[in-house]
């Protein structure tokens, strides 16, 4: 069936789960049901869709009792395949997605559906991407990896002020800083489950490891630039005039930054230089705390690769299904900071703010998740088939989007 003709514009797979709740809730808050989207909830339990449905009219205050349940399972390939053909979009939170997710991306590239995820599992999408790319190119299916806290943020705050500086000068910024000024936020099962997924993966096998260190480990094959591996020490940053620590997100946004311009033609230039860190204060404190943070980070990855002690932490911790509580993500945020340099007059230079208004994971992630999903269905974008970031898919029209129904904003410090 023609993309154009399908019973859905976007299913959200995986709505009783944790972040496709809080997706599925947005959507029907902002867009209602039998309005501009035609939208429907999916997974593999009718009782557990049916609950998710009566919980999110209450807590959106939306009837929503013509919102439709689709069903099927990760492990049933046909109902995988049913299910992309009903729609223009999935919208899925079904992970670890190297666990549960490669059927639904074959599907959905067979399909000539788009498709966007959560996932953060390098070597996963290093590996959709090679087997896929081909079948999402012929069929117009644009696969778009990566659309919460990670990497919108990272991703779409680059080509925000690579774009003003191209604006303004004519020229890209020859390297771009994120600095990460402070969150508020907490983790949920499924996140911590993808997290294990992960680690077990790096410990088990020296190609995940070689992907996981490789900061063009997503771009096109040949396609490489000058950074070279993420930080792990504390720094000062003469820029910020502060300490800096390492940022935990740092890797992966960073190679999803890197893909970005690769797809977009290089228009950061092929010599652009990207890195994140976090921000720790400019005296002894300053330093202290950035020596702490490169520490901390450090023994939890050393503590995390024992098995027992990975297990045992991991019970202790919120199980899949469950995560912060809506006082936690109503009272989250996010804020960073961009700097942008002028490849020859640093007076040029550029400063950004980036600010969301729920904690990052999940009140802001099911935010940028659901527009994504959206942007993807209704907005004209210059984009074929094929695995793109959300800068190369949804750039203009994301950037469009997020300040105004998602509470994520990109402001130039000097307006
Ligand atoms: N990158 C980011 O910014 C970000 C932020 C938040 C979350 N995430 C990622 O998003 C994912 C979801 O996290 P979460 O906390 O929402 O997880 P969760 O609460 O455990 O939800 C997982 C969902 O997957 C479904 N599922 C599991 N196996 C399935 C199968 N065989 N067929 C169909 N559905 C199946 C579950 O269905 P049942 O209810 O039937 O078990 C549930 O709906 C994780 O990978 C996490 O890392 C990323």
């Amino acid at each position: 069936m023609a993309a154009a003709n399908r019973t859905y514009d976007i299913v959200v797979w995986g709505a009783s789960g944790y972040t496709g709740r809080l997706t599925a809730e947005y959507l029907l808050e902002r867009y209602g049901v039998g309005g501009e989207i035609r939208w429907a909830i999916g997974g593999r339990n009718r009782a557990k869709l049916e609950a998710v449905r009566k919980k999110i009219a209450v807590e959106a205050g939306v009837d929503a009792s013509a919102l439709p349940i689709v069903l099927g399972d990760s492990n049933d390939p046909a109902s995988l395949r049913e299910l992309a053909e009903q729609t223009r979009v999935v919208c899925t939170t079904v992970g670890p997605y190297a666990k549960f997710g490669s059927g639904l991306v074959a599907a959905c590239a067979k399909a000539g559906s788009d498709y966007c995820d959560l996932a953060g599992e390098v070597h996963w999408m290093r590996a959709m991407l090679d087997a896929h790319q081909q079948a999402a190119v012929a069929s117009g299916a644009r696969i778009v990896h990566c659309a919460g806290f990670d990497c919108i943020p990272s991703d779409l705050g680059v080509y925000f002020v690579q774009r003003a500086m191209r604006e303004r000068c004519g020229v890209p910024a020859k390297r771009v800083k994120l600095r990460v000024v402070g969150f508020s936020g907490a983790a949920s099962g499924g996140t911590i489950a993808s997290m294990e997924t992960m680690i077990e993966a790096t410990l088990r096998d020296p190609e995940v490891r070689r992907a996981m260190a490789d900061p063009y480990a997503l771009n096109p094959a040949g396609q490489r630039g000058p950074d070279r591996g993420d930080r792990i020490t504390p720094e000062w940053d003469p820029d910020f005039e502060q300490w800096t620590a390492p940022f935990i997100m740092a890797s992966l946004n960073g190679k999803v930054v890197r893909r970005s311009n690769a797809l977009l033609d290089h228009a950061y230039g092929e010599d652009f230089r990207y890195d994140e860190a976090t921000l720790t204060g400019s005296g002894p404190i300053g330093a202290a705390k950035a020596a702490a943070i490169a520490a901390g980070l450090g023994g939890l990855l050393a503590g995390m690769a024992i098995r027992p002690l990975r297990r045992a932490v991991v019970r202790r911790l919120p199980q899949p299904g469950h995560g912060p509580t809506r006082e936690q993500r109503n009272n989250g945020f996010f804020d960073l900071r961009l700097f942008a340099a002028h490849p020859t007059e640093p007076e040029k230079n550029l400063r950004a703010r980036i600010r969301g208004d729920r904690d990052p994971g999940y009140g802001s992630t099911s935010k940028m998740l659901g527009e994504s999903a959206v942007c993807l269905a209704k907005d004209a974008l210059d984009v074929g088939g094929g695995f793109f970031t959300p800068a190369s898919a949804m750039g203009d029209a994301l950037l469009a989007r997020l300040p105004v129904n998602a509470g994520v904003t990109f402001e130039l410090e000097d307006g």
